[in-house]
């Protein structure tokens, strides 16, 4: 997107000077003729720089610099004063009014330019900062909500199992066989709720490693089918357990595409939990391998409830929980998709939900043939 530059002088042939340098290295630029319409026109479009006259009559750029800075709307724009080299001595008060620099007229095309550049880069660096820590924080308060349930149902589980084990050290359990038995199935709660935890943590860092770009791809021929099928057939037992049917008919031909297989696996595995997970008892799977164009799909099709158009826009986004819940009990993040679309970009293929609500979901994936 064009930068947009508020450039502000009460004398004409500057605005046209600054403009026409400054259109011509393909800003946008906004013309203001006092302090006054400077304010207003900021009131209705934010610039991403304003370069301001320091001497102008009826409102000086100072002034102007202070109401903006004082406004927090524009608080962050930052502010370069224009100023003739025989006003050198307002500049102090310049820097106090907010500014972040200054260009002395007559100007130099290129130091002028080049002042512009260095401070658009600033505030952009700035706001991808901003837009990083609310996300950072985001992130750690979701994982740390979601760690905390896991975490106290294993501090209620050990205690039982302490409780359990001094009844047994004071020689007061008559069932000695009954008493093993919920040792066991104690710490097997205990076991179970810590992979799930262990699970949650690999998939943070999983998201982040994949966001940081450092994925390791090991990308080659891959019968698409072959990946399919063994998934199939480790998610069936999950399906069966809910009295679905997973119908997968494995296609005589091989079609080959260029992933990289763990990855490849990782992500069936999530669309197929997730028609599992989200669709009722009794209901049906249908689980596709095809050619298509240019590339080859897997789809994978439920007769659960599917997703509004609402939901959709969301679907593919972090810690997206939506109004489908699962039907059995499972745990659910909101991380999946997130990271199967990450994991697919990064083999250049794409995926996408078709689904309408209340009437089951399709996922497809199409990755590029080998
Ligand atoms: N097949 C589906 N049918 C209906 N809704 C679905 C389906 N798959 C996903 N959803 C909705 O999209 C949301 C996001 O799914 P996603 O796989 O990203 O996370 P999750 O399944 O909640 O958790 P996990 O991180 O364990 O995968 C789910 O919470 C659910 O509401
Ligand atoms: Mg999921």
């Amino acid at each position: 997107m064009k930068s947009l530059i508020l450039v502000v002088d009460d004398i004409t042939k500057n605005l046209q000077v600054v403009g026409t340098v400054l259109r011509n290295q393909g800003y946008e630029v906004m013309p203001a003729a006092s302090g006054d319409a400077a304010l207003k026109s900021v009131r209705s479009r934010l610039p991403d720089l304003i370069l301001l006259d320091l001497m102008m009559p009826v409102m000086d750029g100072l002034e102007v610099c202070r109401r903006l800075k004082a406004d927090p709307a524009t608080v962050q724009i930052p502010v370069v004063f224009l100023t003739a080299s025989n006003e050198m001595e307002h500049l102090v008060q310049g820097f106090e009014a907010g500014a972040v620099d200054y260009v002395t007229k007559p100007f130099n095309p290129p130091e002028l330019l080049a002042r512009v550049r260095t401070h658009l880069e600033l505030k952009h660096a700035r706001e991808r900062l901003r837009e990083m820590n609310e996300e950072k924080n985001e992130f750690m308060g979701i994982a740390a909500h979601d760690l905390r349930n896991p975490l106290s149902a294993i501090m209620g589980y050990a205690e039982m199992v302490s409780e359990d084990a001094s009844a047994l050290a004071e020689g007061h359990v008559k069932d000695l066989a009954a008493s093993a038995a919920e040792l066991d199935a104690n710490a097997r709660r205990i076991g179970n709720t810590a992979a799930r935890m262990a699970e949650m943590v690999q998939n943070l860092l999983d998201a982040n490693r994949i966001e940081r770009g450092e994925m390791q791809l090991n990308l080659a021929p891959i019968p698409l089918a072959t990946v399919v099928g063994a998934v199939v057939e480790t998610q069936r037992p999950h399906a069966v357990a809910k009295q679905q049917t997973i119908h997968w008919a494995a296609t005589t031909e091989s079609i080959a595409v260029l992933a990289d297989a763990s990855v490849l696996t990782q992500v069936i595995e999530n669309l197929l939990s997730n028609a599992i997970k989200y669709s009722p008892a009794g209901r049906e799977i249908f689980v596709r391998v095809q050619r298509s164009g240019d590339g080859v799909r897997c789809e994978v099709q439920d007769q659960g409830p599917g997703l509004s158009a609402e939901d959709q826009k969301k679907l593919f986004g972090k810690f997206a929980r939506l109004s489908a819940k699962p039907t059995g009990g499972e745990h659910s993040t909101g991380l999946g998709l997130s990271i199967v679309k990450k994991m697919v970009e990064a083999m250049n293929g794409k995926v996408w939900c078709a689904s309408e609500a209340g009437h089951g979901a399709t996922f497809l994936v199409e990755l590029p043939p080998a």
